[in-house]
């Protein structure tokens, strides 16, 4: 498919001051639209002026959800080219959340074709300073405009481009994270393995109530027995227990994150003991009193490795590694960072160039 191209004849002005650049609120020039009509299919690729645009109060991802999106960065390396990390996982991921979500599953090829073209046209907006990059959103929705429940006939794929800077305020200080006990994110056989807006949207009471105690995420546990540690929502949970680095399996109710997958497989290259396996709550609480519990952080593309100071589960508070980030975490951040700035070589083939 030839993809169209209209430029903006008022092109914004591009942040100066890249240390204030925050995470996803300001947008590139052009955005990459494309429709999908039953019987005709993904049809009429595009490259337009970044903007609002009309849609039906009808339109039925307002009214049952039926949304999924994925998150991946551009970054540009010392040379002044850029590059994407593990870009053909993020169109997979897609298509396994689309048949999660009976929305139509997209040519990952073409995606990415089309990602770079966009990434290309808006080279200008790739930050330059350390720690900066291009935050990439792709995303599909419903538009019939329909108040009946049934999948769509009519979608929408969007991208969109935002020069970013770290995802949490802190950097890469470690987060304080609350163990939630009362409302669960996900169940086996529900939607937690698909990247959906209602994924995010359910987690926003425990993230309130997390943020009244001075806690900045929220731990969720399985949504069953709740015993079992799933993940904190915005990225992937990893324990250093007695020098073994564990992450929960992925049973469904968890998402498959690509930085979660790169962390497991730098360990182990490292030579480090690696399981993924259920944990619970009760075992790091344990680790902790017997002085094991060596390290917590986070795994994803927004938050990268970051790791954790303070993990508070009902009354008890555990202050990890004195509040400071761990060897493993500054290991991992330092491999992963220097792949995708280009410090360190890609033994992994993991970078995808933009030419
Ligand atoms: C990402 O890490 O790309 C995500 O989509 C998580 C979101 C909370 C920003």
């Amino acid at each position: 498919m030839e993809i169209k191209i209209e430029k903006t004849t008022s092109p914004k002005a591009k942040p100066t001051d890249e240390s204030k650049l925050g995470f996803g609120h300001i947008f590139t020039d052009h955005m990459f639209v494309m429709n999908y009509d039953e019987g005709k299919g993904w049809n009429n690729p595009r490259i337009i002026p970044y903007g609002d645009f009309p849609i039906s109060p009808a339109a039925m991802c307002l009214h049952y959800g039926q949304e999924i999106f994925e998150g991946l960065k551009a970054y540009r390396i010392a040379d002044g080219s850029i590059q994407l990390f593990r870009p053909q996982e993020n169109f997979k991921r897609l298509n396994n959340s689309a048949k999660r979500m009976v929305i139509p599953e997209v040519d990952e090829d073409f995606m990415l074709y089309a990602l770079k073209k966009l990434v290309k046209m808006e080279a200008d907006w790739v930050p330059h300073s350390a720690g900066t990059s291009l935050y990439i959103r792709p995303f599909i929705f419903a538009t019939d405009p329909y108040v009946g429940v049934k999948p769509a006939d009519h979608y929408l794929l969007m991208i969109i481009l935002s020069p970013s800077g770290a995802y949490y305020s802190t950097g890469l200080n470690p987060v304080k994270i609350y163990v939630e006990n009362q409302y669960v994110r996900a169940v086996r056989g529900g939607t937690g393995f698909a990247k959906t807006a209602a994924n995010y949207a359910i987690s926003l009471a425990g993230q309130a109530e997390a943020h009244e105690q001075d806690y900045e995420q929220v731990l969720w546990l399985d949504g069953v027995e709740r015993k079992y540690v799933e993940e904190v929502g915005s990225m992937n949970i990893f324990f250093v227990i007695d020098g073994e680095v564990i992450t929960p399996e992925l049973t469904g109710s968890v998402l498959p994150g690509i930085t979660r997958k790169s962390a497991l497989e730098v360990c182990k290259s490292k030579g480090y003991k690696v399981s993924e396996r259920r944990i619970s709550i009760q075992e790091i609480a344990d680790a902790y009193d017997n002085g094991k519990l060596d390290e917590v952080f986070g795994t994803g593309t927004a938050a990268v490795i970051s790791p954790v100071g303070h993990l508070k589960w009902g009354d008890k508070v555990m202050t990890i590694n004195n509040n400071e980030i761990g060897p493993v975490s500054q290991m991992l951040y330092d491999t992963m960072t220097g792949i995708q700035w280009g410090t360190i070589p890609d033994d992994f083939g993991w970078i995808e160039k933009i030419d």
